[in-house]
């Protein structure tokens, strides 16, 4: 979707179809609503105080112009109280109306692009939130569709503002929003893709076309590079498939001198079958997103890379299938990960944490300043969490509370987990270092700890995205299937981290 700024209102644009904004209980209409009204003869007041437009956050009215202004439809999106809104009921108020339009066609469509006297919301953060909200709202997945389907899309979209003070700011805004909802959407096809196309190999390609795109750096280890740095937890994790692995390393230096300021760790198994200790088959078929967190880093360092934020990141990502061949590893295996400590595999089905236990020794090789991982990792974080919030993991605490924050000014609710010390003694293995998971109780935690131990002192943190990476039926303006989760809180707190760099 094309997404412009113009001056003028709605009343006067010629779009098909046009999208303004009602705050709940506001009788005396204000801005483009006022204007809307004195155009419609006073009928929206009216249905105003008939109580057919309450004005209530997600409500949208469709009205219909019958020649009054050169529009033929008009949206009116509910944004709950003025003194209540945020960011994110923007961004959710414009996909819902957006989405109603599609269910009718239009291919232009045009929406009140600010609306002044909305506390803590400048001009810039509408011109973001609004193109975030439009162009995540109206993805879908449809590559593989070859029946027709009887929807428009929209092909335009016109952010609309009377002042021309404002313009700019919007548009400032705007790109900013489109650089990172394209990030997002990104993401989202990767983990959507069935997991005969996106193979680690497809993953690297990708990876190639980011770096060749953004000017990132590259490299891609292949098994012999791993076998030479003593990769045995991607190693082992690979030695079922026919795919071969691969190690992805992307580098962005946006900011003059040395080092790594954050290395961002994402899980790349691009199919999850459990291995030989195999999951039943009942909804196996999700398990082609369990690379939605390599997905995720990958588009975040390409984000910010595009808005040349002054840091130095570098995004890491294990790829391999996790399959039960002949020559695949066994429960009751010890494995050697990077960094030289052996783990005892008591089940194949935890295999995201020994193939990031090598990413994480290969990031505290880099001398990363801080790690934040990212892992649809475990189902008990999906138990615990469900899809609405992420779970945060950390020896940190200053660190985890920027992720968190990040996350909410994103619009992606993290969630932070103890990892109290009594909780390790459960991954404690008597013929190995480690074992690879620690029973039944707290497996999102045990998991997390596993990790901690090869993250060594650096401040690390750990997102368990396994619950929010996909949606079982459509929230907002995340469609079913993959969200691209968390995206949007990665870039936040690069950009912040930029900032504090800086100073
Ligand atoms: N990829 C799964 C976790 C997962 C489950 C992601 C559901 C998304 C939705 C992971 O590799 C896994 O199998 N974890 C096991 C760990 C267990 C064997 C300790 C789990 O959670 O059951
Ligand atoms: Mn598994
Ligand atoms: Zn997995």
């Amino acid at each position: 979707m094309e997404i412009n700024i113009a001056r003028g209102n709605i009343i006067s644009s010629d779009s098909e179809a046009v999208i303004t904004f009602h705050f709940e209980g506001e009788t005396s209409l204000k801005d483009d609503m006022e204007l809307l009204d004195k155009a419609l003869a006073g009928n929206l007041s009216d249905l105003v105080s008939k109580g057919e437009i309450k004005g209530k956050f997600k409500e949208v009215t469709q009205l219909y112009t019958f020649g009054k202004i050169p529009a033929s439809r008009v949206y009116v999106a509910g944004l709950g109280k003025r003194s209540e809104l945020d960011t994110e009921k923007l961004r959710v108020a414009i996909s819902e109306a957006l989405k109603s339009i599609r269910r009718k066609g239009s291919t232009a469509v045009a929406v009140t692009g600010f609306v002044p006297e909305t506390a803590g919301l400048n001009a810039e953060t509408w011109g973001k939130v609004l193109t975030e909200g439009s162009l995540l709202g109206t993805y879908a997945f449809k590559k593989y569709l070859t029946r027709k389907e009887d929807e428009r899309e929209t092909q335009r979209l016109i952010l609309l503002v009377n002042d021309e003070s404002v313009l700019g700011p919007i548009e400032k805004g705007s790109l900013v929003g489109r650089i990172i909802a394209e990030a997002v959407n990104l993401v989202r096809d990767m983990v959507n893709e069935p997991g005969n196309v996106m193979t680690p190999t497809r993953m690297a390609e990708i990876a190639s076309d980011l770096a060749q795109k953004y000017g990132l750096g590259i490299k891609i280890l292949e098994k012999d590079d791993m076998l030479r740095l003593g990769m045995g937890g991607l190693l082992g994790v690979a030695q079922g498939s026919q795919q071969p692995p691969k190690f992805i390393v992307l580098d962005y230096q946006g900011r003059i001198g040395e080092g790594t300021d954050i290395a961002l760790v994402g899980k790349g198994i691009t199919f999850d079958s459990g291995g030989i200790s195999i999951k039943p088959s009942e909804g196996m078929g999700d398990m082609k997103g369990d690379m939605a967190g390599g997905a995720a880093v990958m588009g975040a360092i390409s984000a910010v890379a595009q808005l040349k934020a002054q840091i130095n990141a570098i995004a890491i990502v294990p790829a391999t299938e996790n399959l039960p061949g002949g020559n695949a590893f066994k429960p009751g295996d010890i494995i050697r990960i990077m960094n030289g400590k052996t783990v005892e595999i008591i089940s194949t089905d935890a295999e995201g944490r020994l193939i990031l236990a090598d990413a994480l020794s290969y990031a505290l090789e880099q001398k990363a300043q801080r790690i934040i991982d990212v892992a649809t990792l475990t189902g008990a974080c999906r138990i615990a969490l469900g899809d609405v919030c992420t779970g945060a993991f950390s020896n940190n605490e200053e660190l985890v509370n920027l992720v968190i924050a990040s996350g909410r000014n994103a619009g992606e609710c993290i969630w932070q987990m103890p990892m109290n010390e009594e909780y390790r003694e459960q991954n404690k293995s008597d013929v190995a270092d480690i074992k690879n998971t620690g029973g039944r109780y707290a497996g999102a935690i045990t998991a997390a700890w596993f990790l901690r131990e090869f993250a060594g002192d650096t401040p690390w943190v750990h997102l368990d995205i396994a619950g929010t990476s996909m949606l079982d039926k459509e929230r907002g303006y995340n469609p079913k299937g993959a969200t691209g989760v968390p995206v949007r809180t990665l870039v936040d707190l690069m950009v912040k981290l930029a900032e504090r760099i800086k100073s």
